[in-house]
């Protein structure tokens, strides 16, 4: 997703008096922020608009995300908020429908409508088209309604063939989902079943539409983006590889991103696409979990550390300033000192932009969460301290060498501060400057001057000139 990273999104659009006001809080990855919007765009002809808050919402989704621990509780920790919404708009005589959607209702359905009966419908990731019907039978208020089956029929064609694109030049856009390969630690199969692939011309005239509403950049979206293979329209099997290249030879992307990519389906000619094609973005998230051969194995993932080290070294071949993001699991079942230190030189030798680092918590169900030698929580909090440290070391490294460079940065919204705009560079780091509001959705040169934590501050270079 990219990755499954942790962040948190409303989508607060204005009310308008006459329509009936939705709100979606969404937790997780992007995929899940794309599957917000559509159940957005699902709920339009119904008369749903988009509202900031969910007081004044006539229907709640609450968006989740069952990645790493604690999940259940957190969502219900929310929905007891949400019932308290829920009966403050009842004794204002106002009805309100509370769905649960995403990874979390896919797994524990029936426990949160045992746990929370207040709760209208709950609804796996494979059902968002047939989220109108389920509001006209929670409507009919025979009890409440659950929707957790794979069905047969894909949702893709299914979900109205409109989509709204988003405000700031750039969109995801979901081309994947679902995954067959079975870490040892992870929900994501069990929630998101079976890896299926969108056939290419539906996400090429997406794109298009996309394209014809000004978006800029496009970021693909699937569990395991890289083992796509739609049906392509000539009949042929497609991979990421020749879709990316259509969308940017012949709909016109100016960038294209893709996550969340696994390092056994990095196939030669998308390696070859990153060097051919400037309009992928030199950045890409390949997790690697761990950097030891037997913490590999146990996690099932398929490849070894040097196998790795070998696939980066190809891909910074084909585009030499591709940075590199990661995903890291510490204390993994059996994870040793020795594994530990496998890891840190791993990170060592390749050097990340960014990283995403978490402290292994079993998931009930999943093959890990049985195994013997869990590892002690104050080790594992150990290990994540040292390792995080390494990290903010590398992605600080990465942010101060692009002090003094001129980049291509597209403005995706206001900044923080009042008269800035924010946007990202090729290398997705958060860059702000002061500029026009007129500047968001385009692309245009900043001049990097400083590094903050987590950003980049600048200048546009028209004004660099000037100056
Ligand atoms: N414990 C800790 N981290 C996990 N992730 C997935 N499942 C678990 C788990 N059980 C992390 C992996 C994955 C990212 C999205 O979340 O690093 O790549
Ligand atoms: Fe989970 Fe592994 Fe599939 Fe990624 S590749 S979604 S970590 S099972």
């Amino acid at each position: 997703m990219n990755s499954l990273s942790p962040f948190s999104v409303a989508t607060p659009q204005p009310s308008t008096a006459s329509v009936r006001g939705l709100h979606v809080i969404t937790w997780g990855c992007q995929m899940n922020v794309y599957d917000s919007e559509r159940m957005t765009d699902v709920l339009r002809p119904l008369g749903y608009r988009a509202v900031g808050t969910p007081e004044a919402a006539d229907m709640i989704i609450l968006n989740t995300c069952h990645i790493r621990d604690r999940a259940a509780e957190k969502v219900f920790s929310e929905l007891g908020r949400l019932r308290k919404v829920k009966e403050a708009r009842a004794e204002r005589g106002e009805g309100t429908v509370l769905a649960v959607a995403g990874c979390v209702a896919q797994a524990e359905g029936k426990e949160i409508l045992a746990r929370a009966p207040y709760v209208d419908i709950v609804l796996g990731p494979q059902t968002y088209h047939r989220l109108p019907e389920m509001v006209a039978r929670a409507a009919r208020a025979a009890g409440a309604v659950i929707e957790t089956d794979f069905p047969v029929e894909q949702k893709f064609d299914f979900l109205p063939a409109d989509r709204v694109a988003p405000a700031g030049g750039s969109a995801f856009l979901t081309i994947q989902e679902g995954c067959d390969k079975f870490c040892s630690f992870c929900v994501v199969p069990y929630t998101r079943g079976a890896e299926s692939s969108r056939p290419a011309a539906a996400v090429i005239a997406e794109a298009r539409q996309l394209a014809a509403a000004g978006i800029a950049e496009i970021t693909l979206l699937g569990q395991n983006v890289n083992a796509y293979h739609g049906e392509g329209p000539d009949g042929a099997t497609w991979g990421l590889a020749r879709l990316a290249r259509v969308l940017a030879d012949e709909v016109g992307i100016q960038r294209i991103r893709y996550t969340t990519s696994h390092p056994r389906d990095m196939e030669d000619d998308l390696i070859a696409a990153h060097r051919d094609l400037p309009q992928l973005m030199p950045f890409l998230h390949l997790p690697v979990q761990s950097g030891s051969d037997r913490v590999l194995a146990a996690m099932n993932r398929g490849h070894t550390a040097d196998e790795y080290r070998t696939l980066v070294a190809r891909l910074r071949d084909a585009r030499p300033d591709l940075a590199l993001s990661s995903d890291f699991i510490v204390g993994h079942p059996g994870e040793t000192d020795a594994d530990f230190a496998d890891t840190m030189r791993l990170i060592g030798e390749i050097g990340f932009a960014q990283a995403y680092s978490f402290k292994y918590s079993s998931r009930p169900g999943t093959p890990a969460a049985g195994a013997g030698m869990q590892v002690p929580e104050d080790v594992k909090d150990a290990r994540l301290q040292e390792l995080q440290a390494v990290l903010r070391v590398q992605q600080d490294a990465f942010n101060a060498a692009t002090v003094g460079q001129v980049v291509p940065v597209l403005f995706t919204g206001r900044g923080r501060k009042p008269g800035q705009i924010s946007g990202k560079s090729p290398w997705l780091q958060a860059v702000n400057v002061e500029g026009p509001d007129s500047l968001i959705g385009r692309i245009a040169t900043v001049a990097v001057g400083h590094t903050y934590t987590n950003s980049l501050g600048g200048v546009l270079t028209e004004e660099a000139d000037r100056a």
